[in-house]
């Protein structure tokens, strides 16, 4: 997958970073760097960096950064080569295609003609005597001709090798059925049809790809809802069920619920805004993607534990967003003297859709929804309760980002608890000195750890040693800015690296300095992960003083190269003497040198 060095550098020579970003983000300058609201992470003031000089962006909240092939991926969800492809489309440039990416991208696209034809297969065999089940369940749940035509519905068939065998004869290797996650393999290496008997829901992404499959079985057997793995062409967490047809709504908002047929239902009820996360709680992609349609969520989880609970984690990631956040809750339902929990599809079913209107239309934003939580756990007849109210209420009225807000809540809670607001107004500042104390105090105490905060994010990366890691970052960040600090033959080996991956990155940006690349950092996009990606950037964002390069340098290396010492004198030396050699460290004596 590798594109000519000449071709990428001259790509992102005219892919300008400010400009690329610009076009997603709106950014404003404040001195070297240019700064803007977060496209990764939901926020209100910008910590989203760009710098111009040093051609890449960093985000000092949610710690993601990158070059500007990296913020392709991230924002477009795609590979490093379709990254690349789809920059030199807005570059207008022609990519020089190897046989091996053109290979990848055939790959991508043979997966998903295949399942577009096996969602065409299921269609049609819900059509026919063999789906009679199907069509009888969905009968039984009232879903429509129409519906499940909108929603591309099937039925796959009650065997084991049926759709194997009719994807078989359109040319579709065992392989290519394996990889989609249509197909299994059996012990004996056989395969079979993964989705038998089934209610066929297929899941279309926003261009109108069949990506993943879900599906219901047609009794009480389990799992009562398969759905595809993920697959080259399937991520769950950047899917919503139903938003391929939500994205077209004219109602100003859209319905977030948990299960793929309370989509199906609301839909059918007239309520074309709604989609699902097909049993996994809200992801920050997912809220990404909706970001792009909407301005206002509405949350529509089950009235049950795990509904609350996923209200609440949902909100949470909302907290800080553009978003403006609704909580409709429904109603729980009296069956034989006791109350049932109900979701959208039973409370349409039993109230009907204007009574569903309605709630949608008084739905409580997310303060009220956490309000009536806190005073849902009281007994506010009783005196002591009331203050063990007034005490956690005021924690969550401290927490609200806006002085109307919380004048007005703090007036309700003041009401609900039958104390004056001016005593509530004395307990929420009051919880509010606690909680800023608080978070002083921790901030603090990082502060007075200089070890614990020089540690990257990512646990995988910790550093095994300090001293040698700060010194391999300044020479990483010299390395990406200025390579022609470095004398002809590199100074230090990949293994001299205390830290593997800033041992990876140096090996790279050394090769990118040897194949007289213009632009070293490129090299990373090309071979590092997300991850490391970003945890490099957050090395090579800081500021080096521009004077003394030279001697700092110098002295990054002379460290890196003692550390290393040690380490190849501590492995040389029989294991007892190591031992006490490590004993006498942590006691700070110092240990004698080796090697
Ligand atoms: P629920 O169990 O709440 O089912 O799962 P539901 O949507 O009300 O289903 P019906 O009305 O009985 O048909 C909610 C969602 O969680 C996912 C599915 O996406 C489902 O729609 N789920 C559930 C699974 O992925 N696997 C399961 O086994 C169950
Ligand atoms: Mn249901």
């Amino acid at each position: 997958m590798a594109f000519p060095q000449a071709f990428l550098d001259e790509l992102i020579a005219r892919s300008d970073i400010v400009d690329v970003v610009g076009s997603y983000v709106q950014l404003t300058r404040k001195g070297a760097n240019l700064f803007g609201l977060c496209p990764f992470h939901s926020e209100k003031t910008g910590s989203f960096s760009v710098s111009p000089d040093k051609q890449i962006y960093y985000c000092f909240g949610c710690k993601k950064g990158g070059g500007v092939v990296n913020f392709i991926m991230e924002e477009e969800n795609l590979t490093f080569p379709d990254a690349v492809r789809f920059l030199a489309k807005r570059a207008g440039m022609e990519v020089p295609e190897e046989e091996g990416d053109r290979e990848a991208g055939r790959r991508r696209q043979r997966l998903l003609d295949l399942n577009r034809d096996a969602a065409r297969f299921y269609y049609q065999l819900l059509q026919q005597p063999e789906g009679r089940a199907v069509q009888d369940y969905l009968d039984k749940r009232q879903i429509k001709k129409s519906t499940a035509v909108k929603f591309g519905m099937g039925a796959s068939p009650d065997a084991w090798d049926v759709l194997l065998t009719a994807m078989t004869k359109k040319g579709y290797t065992k392989s290519e059925l394996l990889e989609a996650g249509l197909v299994v393999q059996n012990k004996n290496g056989g395969l079979y049809d993964k989705f038998r008997n089934r209610l066929m829901l297929p899941v279309i992404d926003t261009k109108g790809d069949v990506v993943a499959f879900g599906s219901r079985v047609l009794d009480k057997s389990e799992p009562k809802y398969m759905n595809s793995s993920e697959t080259p062409v399937y991520s769950k967490r950047r899917v919503l069920y139903g938003l391929n047809l939500a994205k077209k709504t004219k109602r100003p908002n859209i319905i977030l619920c948990e299960g793929n047929l309370d989509i199906v239902t609301l839909h059918q009820a007239g309520f074309d805004n709604a989609v699902a996360s097909m049993g996994t709680a809200l992801t920050v992609e997912q809220t990404r993607l909706l970001s792009r349609f909407t301005k206002e969520l509405v949350l529509c989880y089950d009235n049950d534990n795990a509904g609350r609970i996923a209200t609440e984690r949902a909100l949470q990631i909302l907290n800080d967003s553009e978003f403006s956040v609704k909580v409709l809750q429904l109603p729980r339902r009296l069956v034989d003297g006791e109350y049932v929990k109900q979701d959208a599809d039973d409370f349409i079913k039993f109230q009907g859709p204007d009574a569903f209107e309605r709630l949608l239309s008084g739905s409580e934003n997310g303060v009220e929804f956490r309000m009536a939580q806190v005073a849902g756990k009281y007994d506010l007849a009783n005196d002591e309760a009331r203050v063990a109210y007034c005490e956690e209420i005021s924690q969550l009225l401290a927490t609200l980002p806006n002085a109307v807000e919380q004048e007005i809540y703090t007036v309700r809670a003041a009401e609900a608890a039958r104390i004056t607001p001016e005593a509530m107004k004395l307990e929420v500042q009051r919880a509010f000195k606690r909680r800023a104390a608080k978070e002083r105090k921790a901030e603090l105490r990082k502060e007075l750890n200089p070890a614990a905060q020089a540690q990257p994010k990512e646990r995988a990366f910790r550093y095994e040693n300090l001293r040698s890691a700060k010194a391999e970052e300044g020479i990483l960040r010299l390395l990406s800015m200025d390579n022609s600090l470095f004398p002809p033959e590199p100074p230090l080996k990949e293994a001299d690296f205390s830290s593997p991956l800033l041992g990876r990155a140096y090996a790279l940006l050394w090769q990118a300095k040897e194949e007289g690349r213009t632009v070293p950092f490129t090299i990373l996009s090309e071979h590092l992960g997300q991850e490391e990606m970003s945890h490099v950037t957050s090395i090579c964002q800081q500021p080096e003083s521009l004077r003394n390069r030279q001697q700092a340098l110098a002295d990054y290396i002379r460290i890196v190269k003692t550390e290393a010492d040690k380490r190849a004198g501590g492995a040389n030396i029989d294991p007892l003497l190591a031992a006490t050699e490590k004993y006498k460290d942590k006691k700070g004596t110092g240990g004698k040198q080796h090697g």
